[in-house]
């Protein structure tokens, strides 16, 4: 009887020994106590400042940039005109006062159900210097519009360049928090769209008059496109708090919150990138969360427990 409890005792302290070892193995690293507002929440309307038509006859909107070809010398302009389809000439040169260079583009509509989109235009700026402030304009013969944007520098190992990252932005209230929180931060010098960008499939037909609402939206940041998968939270998504999460928090999850922000990734040369994480509950964008990530080719550390 004695050496049955003695044995029943060991195999319990066994287990708990197990269960002790597999705890502490699985508890991967921080659960930050910070929980923001719980609940949904809703899309802007439709007639939101953020999303005005501007102003003027046939006036380009929804303009953006992304990197035309695979060494950074070349930028792509697109943009929609609603009224007709206009010019899809760009201006452009590297002075205010001198836009000296003009290169001619393309336009194409769609039909998506009982929706007919706007006049889209594409036009693609080459052989433009590095590392280079251009001026560019458009909407020649209606509503002209002016912007800049700055060419990224020769691709090398050691050559320093900063991401902003925002996943699942959507175009809720909080979408527009993070845009705002993240225009607050200098930092980066080229934005990354990661996923999930306007949610128009919550509207019927998926209501496509929401990509022109989140094109407006997004408009004055700078955006450029590159091989990079980064898997980060929210920055407004409209299914509300997702905070059900794996318990033990897994080993191969670092960090974990509940709450919307955007990211910066500093490339700063061939061995070091740090990646900082900004809630947009933290005023002028201080970091909730930072690691530094190093290249396994050249600085070959093991960083697996860290
Ligand atoms: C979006 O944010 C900007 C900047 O903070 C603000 O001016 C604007 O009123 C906001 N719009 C909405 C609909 O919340
Ligand atoms: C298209 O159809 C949807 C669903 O019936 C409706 O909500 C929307 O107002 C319609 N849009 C137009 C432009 O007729
Ligand atoms: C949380 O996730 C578990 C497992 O997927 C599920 O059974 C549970 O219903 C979820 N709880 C809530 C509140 O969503
Ligand atoms: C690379 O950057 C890191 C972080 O700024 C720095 O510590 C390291 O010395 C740099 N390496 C070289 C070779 O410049």
């Amino acid at each position: 009887m004695g050496r049955r409890w003695a044995a029943r005792r060991l195999g319990l302290a066994l287990a708990l020994m197990v269960v002790v070892v597999l705890a502490a193995r699985c508890d991967g690293g921080v659960t930050s106590s910070f929980v923001r507002k719980s609940g949904k929440t809703v899309d802007m309307p439709l007639d939101s400042d953020v999303f005005r038509v501007p102003r003027g006859y046939n006036a380009p909107q929804q303009v953006h940039i992304t990197q035309g070809d695979h060494d950074g010398t070349a930028v792509t302009v697109s943009w929609v005109t609603q009224d007709e389809p206009g010019s899809s000439t760009v201006l452009y040169g590297t002075s205010k006062s001198k836009i000296e260079f003009f290169a001619e583009g393309k336009y194409a509509r769609y039909k998506f159900y009982n929706y007919t989109s706007g006049y889209i235009h594409h036009c693609t700026l080459r052989n433009l210097e590095r590392d280079t402030k251009y001026y560019y304009a458009l909407g020649i013969g209606h509503t002209l519009r002016e912007f800049w944007f700055r060419t990224p520098p020769k691709v090398g190992p050691d050559v320093p360049y900063t991401f902003g990252l925002i996943g699942d932005l959507g175009q809720t209230f909080d979408s527009n928090r993070t845009l705002s929180h993240y225009e607050s931060n200098p930092k980066a010098q080229a934005l990354l769209y990661v996923g999930d960008l306007s949610y128009a499939d919550n509207h019927p037909n998926h209501d496509n008059v929401r990509w022109d609402t989140w094109g407006r939206k997004c408009t004055p940041v700078p955006d450029q496109s590159a091989p990079v998968y980064i898997t980060i939270g929210d920055g407004g998504n409209v299914e509300g708090l997702a905070n059900n999460m794996t318990e033990p928090q897994p080993s191969y999850s670092a960090y974990r919150e509940a709450s919307f922000g955007h990211a910066i990734l500093e490339i700063k040369n061939r061995s070091h990138a740090y990646y900082s994480w900004h809630r947009n509950q933290d005023g002028n964008a201080v970091a909730a969360d930072s690691m530094w990530f190093s290249n396994r080719y050249w600085h070959p550390i093991d960083d697996s427990y860290t």
